[in-house]
This record gives structure tokens, C-alpha cells and sequence, in this order.
């Protein structure tokens, strides 16, 4: 849908923060650039990137999670593993795991893509043209020379796994080795949802993005087609919601809401934020409501 002008400037001034400040893609782009050219990451150098995000996802997750970008920067990476982090972070602390363990698998996130930033895979991704077969092959190698990488300089099975399986899939179709589900391990199930949903949603040079709640209701049909892993996508649905946290949605009046939370009871009625009016114009103070308690509004569109 298009929105109009002031109701677009609206957005980029409220959401910016969240999903396109220049500050922390700027830091995750030293610290992966870094990473990249041999030089290992420092414990010190990782807290200090995943503090925040904890602390925010712990006060608000809509000051991370806002899939909200009206800029298409020609390197797409360092948001990408920004927004992986951000993501695998907020569905471990909601599925209850603890601060460590959330950590640890911001970590996964941020990494998982590392070998988009080794050649040859760099160049095909950079280029921002659509890729022939020798582009493909190029952007594949990325999964093992991730793997090879993050095990000399980032030890950490985990991230070293995710790394190689983020492309698998639950039914054996996906690259580099096409294993089966049983050979995967189970933080890879889930970024390959992950990564899949951030993959539609963030721009590419190379194709349009697809709002959040039309990517979400692609994975869940890819999902009954087995492609991903169905407990893991289950999950994934009840912790993030079938409009996504973060997502921007038009309700049936004609307001622009942002969404805050799941409403696991009812997943097409979720608690939102009131951004503007029904003729798109900015609300002086933002209204939170929970669809659950007003029956004749819903969801019409995401945005
Ligand atoms: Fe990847
Ligand atoms: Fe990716």
C-alpha cells in the first residue's frame, strides 16, 4: 500500500531509532568488518553491542524489533545481522530463556552471516544485480567459510553450527549439504525462520521487500509444506505473533498501528500501538489499545 508523504516522514522520524539508525549498523559493521579480516571479537566488544539490545527488548521490544525501512542501503549485511541479533535475542528471552543464554544466541545471530563477508561471496552480494548460477554458487560458500571462520576466531559451537545450518531446511532441500531435520541442531531450525522472515522483509537491491504480515503468512504455508521445521515455526508464531512484533499494519479504520506485543489467545488480534489517525496523519500522544478488547477493529493490511 502506499502511504502519503508526511505519514512516511512520520514514520522515519518515530521508527529510525529502531530500524535504520546509522549508529549501532555502523558498529556491527566494524565489528563483523573486523571479524571478517581475521581479527577476533573481544568479549568486552560483544556485551557492549548486546547490552543494549537486552535492555531494550526488556522495556519495550518495538525499540529494536520496527520492520519499518523507507531507505535501501546498497550493503545490506550489517543491518541484516543487526536485526538477526535482535531477533534470535527477543525470541529466546520471551520463550524464557535466561540473560545468558539470550546472549549467546544474539551472538548466533549476529554471526551466522559472517561469510557474506568473505570473498567470493562478497562480491556476489555487493554487486546488487540478480545472480546467475556462478552468483549462486558464489553466495552459497558462504555457509562453510562462516562455519571455518567463526571456528578459528569466534569459538563457540553454537554459532559455529548455526553458521553452516542457517540454510538448511526441515526437509532436506536446503544448501550446503541438504541434511535432514535430525542432523540439525535446533537454534538452527529456528534462525532458518529467522533469517527466511528477515530475508523478505529488509530491502535487497535486487527485488521489492514484502511486509511483514505477508512474509509471516508465507512461512506458515511454507511451513505446512514442511520446509521448516513445525514445532520450531509454532513457536516462532506464538512468541512473535502472525503480525509480527514491530510490524506496521493499516487497521479497518484506516489508522497506521505499530504492533507491541502477541496476544497468544487470539494471534490475528494483538496489542498495537496507534501511530495516525484514519487519514494518516501523526496522533499527537500514540494510543496503545489491545485489539482483543475493541471486536469491530482489526488488522486490514500490513505495511
Ligand atoms: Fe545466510
Ligand atoms: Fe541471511
Amino acid at each position: 500500500m502506499t502511504l502519503p508523504r508526511r505519514t512516511v516522514e512520520f514514520l522515519d522520524a518515530t521508527l529510525r531509532q529502531q530500524c535504520a539508525d546509522a549508529a549501532p549498523v555502523a558498529r556491527v559493521a566494524a565489528l563483523l568488518g573486523e571479524l571478517a579480516q581475521g581479527r577476533p571479537v573481544t568479549d568486552a566488544a560483544l556485551a557492549e553491542l548486546l547490552a543494549p539490545i537486552a535492555r531494550d527488548l526488556a522495556r519495550d521490544p518495538c525499540l529494536q524489533l520496527a520492520w519499518w525501512f523507507s531507505c535501501e542501503p546498497a550493503d545490506f549485511r550489517a543491518l541484516h545481522a543487526l536485526n538477526a541479533c535482535r531477533l534470535a535475542m527477543f525470541l529466546a528471552l520471551a520463550d524464557g530463556k535466561d540473560a545468558g543464554q539470550a546472549a549467546a544466541e544474539g551472538a548466533c545471530g549476529l554471526f551466522y552471516d559472517i561469510g557474506l563477508w568473505l570473498a567470493p561471496a562478497r562480491e556476489a552480494v555487493l554487486s546488487g544485480a540478480a545472480l546467475d548460477d556462478a552468483g549462486h554458487a558464489a553466495v552459497q560458500s558462504h555457509c562453510v567459510a562462516g562455519e571455518a571462520l567463526l571456528r578459528r576466531l569466534f569459538p563457540d559451537e553454537l554459532a559455529a553450527r548455526v553458521a553452516l545450518e542457517h540454510h538448511e531446511r526441515a526437509d532436506g532441500t536446503g544448501y550446503p549439504a541438504s541434511r535432514p531435520r535430525s542432523q540439525l541442531h535446533d537454534l538452527s531450525l529456528r534462525m532458518q525462520i529467522v533469517d527466511s522472515l528477515l530475508g523478505q522483509i529488509e530491502p535487497r537491491p535486487w527485488r521489492p521487500r514484502r511486509n511483514p504480515v505477508d512474509a509471516m503468512g508465507r512461512l506458515a504455508m511454507q511451513g505446512q509444506r514442511g520446509l521448516f521445521d513445525g514445532p520450531q515455526l509454532r513457536q516462532v508464531l506464538l512468541l512473535l505473533g502472525l503480525y509480527p512484533v514491530g510490524s506496521l499494519v493499516r487497521l479497518s479504520s484506516g489508522e497506521v498501528a505499530l504492533v507491541t506485543g502477541v496476544n497468544a489467545a487470539d494471534l490475528k488480534r494483538p496489542g498495537v500501538r496507534l501511530l495516525t489517525d484514519d487519514t494518516g496523519e501523526p496522533r499527537q500522544k500514540q494510543v496503545e489499545l489491545r485489539l482483543a478488547d475493541y471486536p469491530a477493529l482489526h488488522v486490514a493490511d500490513g505495511i
